[in-house]
């Protein structure tokens, strides 16, 4: 069996938004108490797409600060950037060799970001899973959490520890390493919250690059602005309903009733059962909820990003017990291809 570890990562492109926050780094805190967890921004994915390199490092600290202010321990567990561990882009390539076209084919997240010019996308957009699954496996990880638009992604992960495994099974087991060199990472998506959507249309997700700043609650937002957004977030014409069932087909009001659920550590019953009913009504308590959850924790994002060196030294503290945990697994790696 594999130690079981956590890994996962949030790229530092800027709005950090609360489908960033309930998708992925409220459940990176909870699961601190049952994981070794490792927490990455990864500003090598950042780079797939143009990014002002004068606000890479800024949003790489900002991505942080949010860590930490919500609640992750980085001396209990392990925070770190991308770039800092060469381990990734160096087991990436492995699996660059490893991943066939065909699979990467299928990857709908690069159709959707590379639209309608697939031929000017970088090609670091199309291998972008290659090096997800590199994040991964360089730790052996067993777990990772994610939202519900990157489970293709994960899916991949997978076909490439299984391929890498069965290519090398003879090798792997001369050298000692049993039957399975990587795990089959499992992911951890649950919750109401697993697919935040747009304020302003429910059948987009809540996206750092929505032109629309009012499609989003960024964790930076002040409280007048969250409530002012909230009023303004689009619903249909219904009151809201006793029962989840009545959700079916309206998919603003089930966003605002998950992003309830959510915030609050419920189910979308609870919430309708407590308000059923006119959506001012709703929305006013929603506003009050998402200031009370949120503003701790923008206040102490500010707190941290005033103060760049402490950040910086808690990264560079991350990337060294990270590379402690990659490196060996880097070395087994090279010898069980043949390097
Ligand atoms: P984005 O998709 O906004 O560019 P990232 O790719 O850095 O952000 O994703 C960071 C984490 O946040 C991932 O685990 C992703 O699944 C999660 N996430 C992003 N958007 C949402 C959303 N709208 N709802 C739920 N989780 C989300
Ligand atoms: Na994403």
């Amino acid at each position: 069996g594999f130690h079981q570890r956590v890994f996962s990562g949030v790229q530092p492109t800027g709005n950090l938004h609360l489908g960033n926050y309930l998708g992925a780094i409220k459940r990176f805190v909870e699961l601190q108490n049952h994981y070794e967890c490792i927490y990455c921004v990864v500003d090598l994915h950042a780079i797939t797409v143009w990014q002002e390199p004068k606000d890479l490092s800024r949003a790489t600290r900002e991505v942080t600060a949010a860590f930490i202010a919500a609640g992750i321990d980085p001396r209990a567990h392990i925070v770190f950037n991308q770039s800092q561990v060469a381990e990734h882009a160096e087991l990436a390539w492995v699996f660059n060799c490893v991943a066939r076209m065909g699979w990467l084919n299928r990857m709908t997240q690069f159709k959707e970001k590379a639209g309608k010019h697939k031929e000017n996308a970088s090609v670091g957009l199309f291998a972008y899973p290659n090096l997800m699954a590199a994040d991964v496996l360089a730790y052996k990880a067993t777990h990772v959490p994610v939202g519900e638009d990157q489970k293709q992604h994960l899916e991949l992960a997978r076909d490439i520890a299984q391929k890498f495994n069965m290519d090398y099974a003879e090798r792997i087991a001369e050298l000692g390493h049993g039957e399975q060199f990587f795990p089959l990472t499992e992911p951890l998506i649950a919750g109401p919250a697993k697919r935040v959507m747009s304020l302003r249309d429910g059948q987009k997700k809540m996206s750092k690059s929505d032109p629309s700043d009012y499609s989003r609650i960024n964790l930076m937002d002040d409280a007048d602005t969250i409530s002012l957004k909230i009023r303004k977030a689009k619903t249909d014409p219904e009151p809201l309903p006793g029962e989840v069932a009545g959700l079916e087909g309206r998919p603003e009001a089930a966003n605002l009733v998950g992003i309830y659920a959510g915030l609050a550590d419920t189910d979308e019953q609870a919430v309708l059962a407590e308000f059923a009913g006119p959506f001012s009504r709703f929305k006013q308590a929603l506003a009050d909820l998402s200031v009370e959850k949120l503003s701790p924790i923008t206040a102490e994002m500010r707190r941290l990003t005033a103060e760049p060196d402490q950040i910086d030294a808690i990264l560079a503290d991350g990337a060294e017990r990270a590379r402690a945990i990659a490196r060996p697994i880097l070395d087994d790696v090279k010898d069980v291809v043949g390097f």
